[in-house]
């Protein structure tokens, strides 16, 4: 493709989002007006076009349906008080997507297809941007394999789409989850750092046996011990003990999380200790039972910061301190907002606004 074809852009004839309260509404239900479609095809990624959102036909046979070359990203747009539209970190997630592309032996996006189309779908569809102190609008760019074959192979043909949809917050309260020591999310060698369709899917049925027993989510350890904690739900993980953020290091089994480096470069930035490294289960009851064990909390795009008030392990429930007595975590919350929001300095060039 080159740089100067123009993406093709065919209007709504009439926006919906004045059906909807974009403050209040369901997380992943609500869709915005439009959405960006690219193809790649005879060897190359040919220019996006943005379309009202709409269902499209699809072959029975679509690869991506039976064995699962489908990748996606999750990121977030923010409604500024003066109406601007500020997009956090977006390239880490274009690089990101093309991780994981790469492991699926998919065909990576060029920048100016993911950016280039992101924006341009920004810019339509700006009023279903939340502008409410926790909204946002969830941005979700995915690829998935397109041809119409059932022989096992890296699909020739692919379709890269960004499809977007208001966002409150993810969790309502503070969540109860379960160390996980049966089954496991990723194995070494395999695909646990990417965002693979397949790392969800293979989640649901332990999640559906933890929220069986009352957890919202569960604690996934590492697969050959089922010692080390790694992550916890779709979120990466941390810990507060004894005022220091603890959290486990980024490897093959782990993705990472553009939260997780936010709140990290924060951390830092703030003076605090981080050490990202394996943190096993026994070091974060010993904690936990000498009192030291001061917070812990899921991080990701949809959740941003999801407080952890009880974790469950062998039949035995492990209660947090309050999220009153938290120092460190609320306040992470609080200075990410700001940021996204842009009511202060943007240090780190994180954020890139919608033009
Ligand atoms: C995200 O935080 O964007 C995620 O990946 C979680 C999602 C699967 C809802």
């Amino acid at each position: 493709m080159t740089s100067t074809e123009p993406i093709k852009i065919q209007k709504i004839a009439k926006s919906r989002v004045g059906e909807y309260d974009v403050n209040n509404v369901p997380f992943g239900k609500v869709f915005s007006d439009h959405m960006f479609v690219a193809e790649y095809k005879d060897g190359k990624w040919h220019q996006g076009a943005i379309m009202p959102y709409q269902d499209v036909p699809m072959s029975l046979a679509l690869s991506a349906l039976h064995y699962g070359q489908a990748i996606f990203e999750g990121m977030k747009a923010y409604k500024t008080s003066s109406g601007e539209i500020n997009l956090f970190r977006p390239l880490d997630n274009f690089k990101r997507l093309n991780i994981s592309a790469v492991r699926m032996a998919m065909p990576e996006v060029p920048e100016e297809i993911f950016m280039g189309g992101l924006n341009e779908l920004l810019k339509l569809d700006k009023a279903w941007v939340p502008d409410s102190e926790t909204g946002s609008l969830y941005i979700r760019p995915f690829m998935i394999a397109t041809d119409e074959a059932i022989g096992v192979k890296a699909s020739d043909t692919y379709k890269f789409i960004i499809i977007t949809c208001p966002a409150g917050k993810y969790y309502s309260e503070p969540i109860k989850v379960m160390v996980e020591t049966n089954y496991f999310r990723a194995v070494e060698g395999g695909v646990g750092f990417t965002k693979c369709a397949g790392n969800y899917g293979r989640s649901l049925f332990p999640t559906k046996l933890a929220q069986q027993k009352g957890y919202q989510q569960v604690i996934w350890t590492d697969a050959k011990t089922h010692s080390y904690v790694e992550e916890s739900g779709t979120m990466n993980l941390m810990f507060v003990i004894d005022n220091i953020l603890i959290t486990p290091a980024t490897s093959d089994t782990i993705l990472a999380g553009v939260t997780r480096d936010s709140v990290i470069q924060l951390a830092r930035d703030w003076g605090m200790m981080v050490e990202e490294r394996k943190v096993s289960i026994k070091e974060i009851f010993d904690a936990h039972k000498n009192g030291k064990l001061q917070e812990a909390f899921g991080v990701g795009t949809a959740a941003t910061i999801a407080h952890i008030v009880t974790i469950g392990f062998e039949g035995k429930d492990y209660e947090l301190p309050p999220i009153e007595q938290r120092k460190f975590s609320p306040k992470i919350d609080q200075a990410l907002r700001d940021i996204r929001k842009g009511r202060v300095e943007d240090k780190f060039r994180w954020i890139i606004k919608v033009a």
